[in-house]
């Protein structure tokens, strides 16, 4: 398997380029079984999670193609109303397709998307979204059975937690239901406005994406459309984190600092020079920085795909932080690894107490999974000697030509194949 080699210590400085949005980019993949005309997708990332969800449409019978980062979808064959394991289990957005399939068949079966290592993530919220819009429900054989008699019926939906997954799920449904959809207490992600901006432009009656109340007037046909999906902010993020551990100066291209304005803000207290310019973000190291404690929240609140990150930061600043988990509740897996660079680190429930120490120092580390990984490299970046990083493909799953980006900012990281 493979494996990343960094020697850390340098400074980073220069220009890198920020990828499509992975979080954007499989909903609206998945948007495209909704109508049976061409649909044209740009600023797609190239990750292992976006060949998963080519993959998938393709074996559901939507034949999709991608070109450098433009994916193109063409007409569906008769479309497969089954999502077998093997698929669903590589990547949990699969379970996306329960919204679509549902307003094009009527009927899903899908294969529990189960555990993985950041959490029990279970699927709840979408069942009791979808049982409101008459969708019955069952499970067998390890598949949940999803079908309706006859056409999805709208429905007034409060969801007891803004998940992102179910009220992407929700609207994917709703855009060919019959009626009125509200969903109250909705995820506000940019994700979600971009996926209803897509929609949208598709032809549907999406109103009040990015707040917490989400009209959807069901539409009888969707059509093809082009569609550029926004920069990733988590990428963002970690690209503006590895300049402040590494005390360099960066300027990232394609990025928007309107996405990720709680990150920024606590960088800016912390002593980080940023410049927020219409599509690009500059960052300069000026001063050592001062620790920052964090909470993660659904948006606008810190996102928890930056909190593994953020403790990789603070393990070297000097003095302490609290750092907060309240969105997953197992997303620690990376304390054990940073503590056997030499960080300091204490887990108390949700919370870790982090003690700033003056130098990490290289050691071989394991990924457990994708954010977590983002923080290894943004420690080993910093650390003394070399550090070499193992089960990267959490890695590949999210970040779009890691070791080609950081190496242009003048990192010492190679790939090797072990
Ligand atoms: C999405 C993102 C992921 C991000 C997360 C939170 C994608 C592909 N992934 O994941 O990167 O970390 O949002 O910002 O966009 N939950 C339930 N029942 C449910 C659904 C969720 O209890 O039916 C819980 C989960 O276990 C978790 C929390 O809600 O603890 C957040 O999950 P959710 O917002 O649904 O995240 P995802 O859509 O899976």
């Amino acid at each position: 398997m493979d494996k990343i080699i960094i020697k850390g210590g340098k400074k980073l400085s220069g220009e890198v380029e920020i990828s499509g949005s992975k979080n954007s980019s499989l909903p609206i993949l998945f948007a495209s079984l909704l109508t049976d005309e061409p649909c044209e997708i740009k600023n797609v990332p190239s990750l292992a999670d976006v060949d998963t969800t080519i993959n998938f449409l393709n074996f559901i019978g939507k034949k999709t193609i991608k070109t450098g980062n433009t994916v193109n979808t063409f007409v569906s064959k008769k479309y497969k109303h089954v999502a077998p394991y093997d698929l669903v289990r590589k990547m949990r957005a699969s379970v996306l397709v329960m919204g679509t399939l549902l307003a094009r068949l009527k009927r899903v079966d899908v294969s529990l998307p189960g555990g993985c290592s950041i959490g029990a993530r279970p699927i709840n919220i979408h069942l009791e979204a979808f049982r409101k819009m008459q969708v019955k429900i069952s499970v067998d054989e390890g598949y949940v059975k999803l079908s309706a008699d006859k056409r999805l019926k709208g429905a007034n939906i409060k969801l007891h937690f803004a998940s992102v997954g179910a009220t992407e799920n929700i609207l994917l449904a709703a855009v060919l239901a019959e009626g009125k959809t509200v969903i109250n207490n909705a995820a506000c992600e940019p994700e979600i406005v971009d996926l209803s901006n897509f929609l949208n432009k598709m032809g549907a009656k999406i109103s009040g994406s990015g707040s917490k109340r989400i009209v959807v007037i069901g539409v009888k046909k969707l059509s093809g459309t082009s569609h550029e999906v926004i920069p990733d902010r988590i990428e963002a993020a970690t690209y503006i984190i590895s300049a402040a551990i590494t005390k360099g100066e960066i300027v990232l291209k394609n990025a928007a600092a309107v996405h990720i304005k709680t990150v920024i803000e606590k960088l800016k207290k912390s002593g980080l020079l940023i410049k927020e310019m219409k599509n690009s973000i500059y960052v300069k190291w000026v001063k050592n920085l001062k620790p920052q404690n964090i909470k993660t929240a659904v948006y606008p609140g810190f996102p928890t795909d930056v909190q593994a990150q953020w403790m990789a930061l603070q393990c070297l600043l000097k003095g302490s932080a609290v750092i907060e988990e309240n969105v997953f509740e197992n997303r620690f897996m990376h304390v054990l690894e940073l503590q056997r660079l030499g960080a300091n680190l204490t887990i108390d429930g949700k919370k870790v107490y982090v003690k700033g120490v003056n130098k990490l120092s290289g050691a071989p580390v394991m990924v457990s999974d994708l954010r977590a990984g983002a923080a290894l490299v943004l420690a080993g970046l910093a650390a003394d000697e070399k550090t070499t990083i193992s089960r990267i493909y959490h890695l590949d799953r999210g970040y779009d030509m890691l070791e080609k980006k950081l190496r242009k900012l003048g990192a010492d990281i190679k790939r090797v194949h072990a």
